[in-house]
């Protein structure tokens, strides 16, 4: 089978990129980075030869050998750069979030409609062992009807805040809440109405608010609750818990360990049952195989541009509720 060409921009999380590809069994053909430093270290430390390393992406937009770019750049950049690589036929994968406009929606969903190349967005927890494990339960019917489900970002963003993340239209809800956000999607569905509240209190230089609670209603009696603090004093987590008519299940990804509830016979709580996962809170290796895997084998891709837009919506959707305090409904017509 051919060796995937694979181009990695952005060096720093970007790196996970690269180590996803490589025991993947990829060919890393060139990396970009427009800080120097940090291009010398990525490629040093993976023995790319030099001239494979590069500071302007245009160099990988215009190397028609590689296969499959992938983006891990601030936010701010996801849009154009995924859109000039589609367009010059490259396979891309884009880290979270997809965008953090509307106009950016819609440009890049028209330039991967417009591209014979696949996209993906990275929504990685999505790859996250406990997060799969708790989407099989529930697929096998486990835990009956889910009627709500909750999900959380808190994360501390201390060290941060004098970077590209504390720009006002990178809001924490859209930059890491997507992350909660995406998982509920997936594992409970498609919110039709949502509202918020935001909190200022823990990183007063930030602009946007660094916590926000939003609840939402799913169609068929389901409702569903994500926190996001992006200042929050305690270790990273995103503990989720999904509540169904036969059985509970709370998981995190930064727990070797999850739990469900099963119900007897008779509908009754049965003891907790302990399930060890692999922790594995970025599996950029099983990330990768799927994207390539799509690409081999004319496959879709799950999280495409239509899929990263859904999300960023409904993160839209709760800013907007948290400012003006009314029920937003999301519009998925893209
Ligand atoms: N999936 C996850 O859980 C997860 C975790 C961390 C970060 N991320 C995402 O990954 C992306 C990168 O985050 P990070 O933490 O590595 O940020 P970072 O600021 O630490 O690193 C960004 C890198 O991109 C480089 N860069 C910036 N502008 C560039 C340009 N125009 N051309 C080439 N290189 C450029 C920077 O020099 C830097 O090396 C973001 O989109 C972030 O949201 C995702």
């Amino acid at each position: 089978m051919k060796k995937l060409r694979v181009a990695n921009i952005g060096l720093k999380f970007g790196m996970s990129h690269i180590e996803g590809a490589l025991s993947y069994g990829a060919e890393i053909a060139a990396i970009c980075d427009c800080n120097e430093d940090n291009l010398r270290f990525a490629g040093e430390r993976y023995s790319i030869p030099s001239d494979k390393w590069h500071t302007d992406y245009m160099d990988i937009v215009n190397d028609d050998s590689i296969d499959i770019v992938t983006v891990a750049v601030p936010d701010q950049l996801h849009i154009k750069m995924s859109c000039d690589l589609l367009r010059s036929g490259k396979n891309v994968l884009c880290e979270k979030p997809l965008a953090l406009t509307r106009q950016d929606i819609s440009d890049i969903i028209k330039a991967a409609d417009e591209s014979s190349s696949k996209f993906m967005v990275g929504q990685i927890c999505r790859f996250t062992p406990a997060f799969e494990e708790a989407k099989k339960i529930i697929d096998a019917g486990t835990i009956g009807e889910i009627y709500f489900a909750e999900s959380e970002y808190a994360h501390d963003y201390m060290d941060l805040v004098d970077t590209w993340r504390s720009d006002p239209d990178r809001h924490g809800v859209i930059g890491g809440g997507c992350h909660a956000v995406d998982l509920l999607r997936w594992l409970v569905g498609d919110p039709e109405e949502v509202f918020a509240y935001g909190m200022h209190k823990l990183l007063p230089s930030v602009e946007y608010d660094d916590a926000t609670i939003a609840v939402m209603k799913f169609g068929n009696n389901k409702a569903g609750k994500v926190f996001v603090s992006t200042g929050c004093k305690r270790d990273y987590t995103m503990r989720t818990v999904i509540y169904g008519t036969k059985g509970t299940i709370i998981c995190d990804n930064t727990s070797p360990t999850m739990t469900l509830f099963e119900t007897d016979e008779n509908g009754r709580t049965k003891e907790a049952e302990t399930i060890k996962v692999e922790l594995n809170n970025h599996n950029a290796a099983k990330e990768f195989d799927v994207f390539a895997d799509a690409i081999l084998n004319n496959k879709p891709v799950i999280t495409d541009a239509r899929e990263g837009a859904k999300t960023v919506e409904v993160c839209l959707s709760i800013i907007e509720s948290s400012k003006t305090g009314k029920i937003v409904r999301p519009n998925y017509n893209f």
